[in-house]
């Protein structure tokens, strides 16, 4: 049985905002529980972070968020190991672009089934561990879980209906979870990453629209580990991470109209292009 460390479950922790999240919560005392489908990556990462950090403790674990069974494994393998989770990092998912008509129904179901069911899946899973940990503290928040979404969790955009839509949904079950478990002490906080420089644009399914952010830009994935471990220690409802994305925020709840016209000349330029 665990220690008296806090322990994290970090998912999508093979690369990418996920993987810093390993290194930042370890980098602080936590022990972390690395889970993703390539194994082989967790190992690499679980090396370099015990190397960097002394002390730490990485334990990787095989996960795909999109089935039940290994989402069980993975989780019978945490309780087993640590006994207890002190904070969930729902980080695991990937983007499609492609406009409505042109993306094929089961490119927006399977986004769905990994943005959105697989968090379903893991926090389901990981609700009665949260519980447990927020009893054993006297803490204002006992327990957290923190939700990665996106910028376009909150303000669509054309040429990503998919995985806008599939963290929409995210969104509300945020909304509502974070009411469901305020009694407990168990804290949903969500996280909206702008452009982050990551693989999450070579791994994204479907054609980039034209003029699209190329991805040389935005912020570093270890900026955006940061305010996830923040938000796991303090919650916050949503955590918007730049000046454009703080600014397209307050533009689309002053005048979501405005940002539609911009969007549409936006749209239809590279769509000609
Ligand atoms: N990069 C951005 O600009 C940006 C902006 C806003 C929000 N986000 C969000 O940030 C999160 C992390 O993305 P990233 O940018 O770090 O991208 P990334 O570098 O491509 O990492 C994605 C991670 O998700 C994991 N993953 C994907 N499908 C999975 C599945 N079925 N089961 C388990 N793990 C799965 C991958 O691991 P395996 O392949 O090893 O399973 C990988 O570790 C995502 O939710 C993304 O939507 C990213």
């Amino acid at each position: 049985m665990h220690g008296g460390r806090p322990v994290a479950l970090v998912t999508g922790a093979s690369a990418g905002i996920g993987a810093a999240c390993v290194k930042v919560f370890a980098a602080a005392g936590w022990d972390v529980a690395a889970a993703a489908r390539r194994t082989e990556k967790l190992d690499e990462i679980a090396q370099a972070v015990t190397a960097e950090v002394p002390g730490a403790t990485i334990l990787p674990l095989r996960c795909d968020v999109n089935s039940d069974d290994s989402v069980k494994d993975a989780f019978d393998a945490f309780r087993k190991r640590f006994g207890k989770l002190d904070a969930l990092v729902n980080n695991a998912g990937y983007g499609v672009y492609g406009s409505v008509e042109e993306t094929p129904l089961e490119r927006f179901r399977a986004n769905m089934e990994t943005n959105y069911f697989g968090v379903l899946r893991c926090t389901q899973s990981a609700l009665p561990l949260l519980r447990e940990a927020a009893k054993g503290n006297r803490r204002r928040w006992g327990a957290a879980i923190v939700m990665v979404s996106s910028f376009v969790g909150r303000r669509a955009l054309p040429g990503m209906a998919s995985y806008c839509a599939s963290k929409f949904a995210l969104e509300g079950l945020s909304e509502a979870l974070r009411i469901e478990l305020a009694d407990e002490r168990v804290a949903v906080s969500v996280v909206n990453p702008g452009v982050t420089q990551t693989d999450f644009f070579k791994t994204a399914e479907g054609a980039r629209p034209k003029g699209y952010l190329p991805p040389a830009s935005g912020m570093s994935s270890e900026a955006v580990a940061r305010v996830i471990f923040s938000a796991a220690r303090r919650p916050r409802r949503n955590a918007y991470l730049t000046a454009a994305g703080k600014a397209g925020i307050a533009a689309q709840w002053l005048s979501p109209r405005l940002l539609d016209w911009i969007m549409k000349d936006n749209w239809a330029k590279s769509r000609k292009s």
